[in-house]
């Protein structure tokens, strides 16, 4: 079997057959790792990435077309996005075509963290935090006025 020009039938077969590669065979397939800092700096629509059970996706390109929206992929920018993505029920067709956006994996060392200061979180923090503040003090100065006008 010749993989001559067929990456990706390489790097399959490679997963498909880890007992008949070394270690560093595996690390010749030069498959790309990325650190969670690294992702986290791709989370807008110029540049989207994401993780899925520990690969890197590059979706910039696809997000427009993605049948389940642009903004649910620009919520989970630069993140780890596999609760998201399963939650959703990807059929094969779909979870074939993620492949074609493959360009790496995630580091084993950030396996299992999330990135902690992901400016995604906080501007998600600040969109329930700022209205309910707001909410909560108009209906006091309501209150009050209501209350003012009864005496
Ligand atoms: C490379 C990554 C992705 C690809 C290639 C992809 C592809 C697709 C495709 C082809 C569909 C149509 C339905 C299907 O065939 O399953 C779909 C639907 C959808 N996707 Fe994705 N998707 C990706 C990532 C994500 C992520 C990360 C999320 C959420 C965090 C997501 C959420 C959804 C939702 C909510 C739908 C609509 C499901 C429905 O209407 O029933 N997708 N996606």
């Amino acid at each position: 079997m010749t993989f001559r020009n067929n990456y990706s039938g390489f790097v399959n077969h490679m997963r498909e057959n880890p007992q008949i590669y070394t270690f560093k065979e595996m690390s010749e397939g030069n498959i790309k790792t990325y650190t969670l800092e690294e992702v986290s700096q791709h989370s807008d629509v110029d540049s989207l990435w994401l993780i899925i059970h520990d690969d890197v996706y590059d979706v910039t390109k696809f997000a427009s077309e993605h049948p389940g929206g642009v903004e649910i992929l620009l919520d989970w920018a630069g993140q780890d996005a596999t609760d998201g993505f399963e939650d959703a029920n990807h059929s094969l067709d779909a979870r074939e075509e993620m492949e074609n956006y493959k360009i790496g994996e995630l580091c084993q060392e950030d396996r299992g963290k999330q990135f902690e200061t992901n400016d995604n979180n906080k501007w998600k923090w600040c969109k329930i935090l700022i209205p309910s503040v707001i909410i909560t003090v108009s209906a006091i100065v309501i209150a009050q006025i209501l209350w003012r006008m009864r005496k």
